[in-house]
């Protein structure tokens, strides 16, 4: 393995970018919300691993709609998974948001959540939501191959993303295996294809790809054209698509399609705590969140992430997730620990 290293690396800089990279693609350092200095006690407590201005979008329209106050406490998926779980019943949160499924499950298989309302879950297609109904999908995003053309012939591009571990590719692709979001990646791989297949693919990557800090980061290398390609989540290319392309105008997208692990669809969850005090008002946000409201929010702003639920479509110029032909996975089924395990094995960790 590579590390991507640059003039910041010695530097103070370096320490505030890995203290980024830790809580997930674009957030901030966990804090609390600064606009929730003195909540009141009947505030719903939300520990939000989602993108921050996003959440903060939700909020607003949802406490305008409501007039119930919301606390946001942020963090990386993993992080606040670990502190629910650490917390256990004495947990202040009401509500648990995340980026990705793994986090979710790890909540859900210490027995933390109450089952959502089903009227929410009605408003959610079963692909986009955990069988149990202990927690709901409130987005989702695709993994895609960004590649720049002028270093990767089209005709070369992998048929599958498990064709990156061929020696084609050795020192010729990168990720960033530190963040949630390209270890619910590989926690999809192993759940499709197995154990010996991913430990397989993750020594390659070990051994032959460049690891970038997070999903920014490895897009900008790739258009630098200081590595061929990367995977990455959709969404951050097409925000930079819509701005000034600074960062991606070399670049295209390749989407493996064929139900393939590339193909993953990660589905973002949204839970309710059941030893929360507030249980109403928590399931009332979850609605809000899968509801049209919540949904459109997603839909229209600035995130490019997909709605799931109430019909509303993806923003232009986003391909239908429907027509992505992503393979089918159970968000429930989604090993975190056992990723980790593997990633650092691999030494990719
Ligand atoms: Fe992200």
């Amino acid at each position: 393995m590579r590390r991507h290293s640059s003039p910041f690396v010695a530097s103070a800089a370096s320490v505030v970018l890995a203290a980024v990279a830790l809580t997930g693609c674009s957030a901030a350092a966990p804090s609390d919300d600064a606009a929730s200095e003195s909540p009141s006690a009947d505030a719903l407590v939300v520990y939000n691993a989602q993108h921050e201005q996003l959440t903060e979008e939700w909020v607003a329209a949802f406490t305008e709609e409501t007039g119930i106050e919301v606390v946001l406490r942020h963090g990386s998926d993993s992080e606040l998974g670990n502190q629910l779980v650490q917390e256990g019943e004495a947990s202040k949160a009401d509500v648990f948001l995340t980026e990705n499924s793994p986090a979710m499950s790890l909540v859900e298989n210490a027995g933390l959540f109450a089952p959502v309302d089903q009227a929410t879950l009605d408003l959610v297609p079963a692909t986009y939501r955990p069988s149990s109904g202990l927690w709901t999908g409130i987005a989702a995003r695709s993994t895609v191959l960004v590649y720049n053309p002028e270093l990767v012939d089209e005709a070369e591009l992998p048929a599958s993303l498990m064709d990156l571990a061929n020696t084609e590719w050795n020192d010729r692709w990168g990720g960033a295996p530190g963040g949630a979001d390209f270890q619910a990646i590989v926690s999809a791989m192993l759940e499709l294809e197995g154990e010996a297949a991913t430990e397989t693919w993750l020594d390659a990557m070990g051994e032959h790809a460049t690891v970038y800090q997070n999903n920014i980061a490895t897009m900008k290398a790739v258009n630098a054209g200081e590595v061929p390609a990367g995977v990455i989540y959709h969404y951050y290319w097409f925000r930079d698509q819509e701005k000034t392309a600074e960062n991606s105008g070399n670049t295209k997208l390749h989407y493996f399609g064929n139900q393939d692990p590339g193909a993953f669809v990660s589905v973002s969850g949204g839970g309710v705590l059941a030893s929360s005090t507030h249980q109403d008002e928590a399931q009332q946000f979850l609605a809000f969140l899968a509801g049209e409201q919540g949904q459109t929010i997603l839909g229209q702003g600035y995130s490019f992430e997909y709605p799931v639920s109430s019909g509303i479509p993806a923003k232009a110029p986003l391909p239908a997730l429907d027509s992505l032909d992503a393979p089918a996975v159970d968000p429930s089924k989604l090993n975190g620990p056992q990723v980790i395990e593997l990633m650092t094995n691999a030494g990719l960790l």
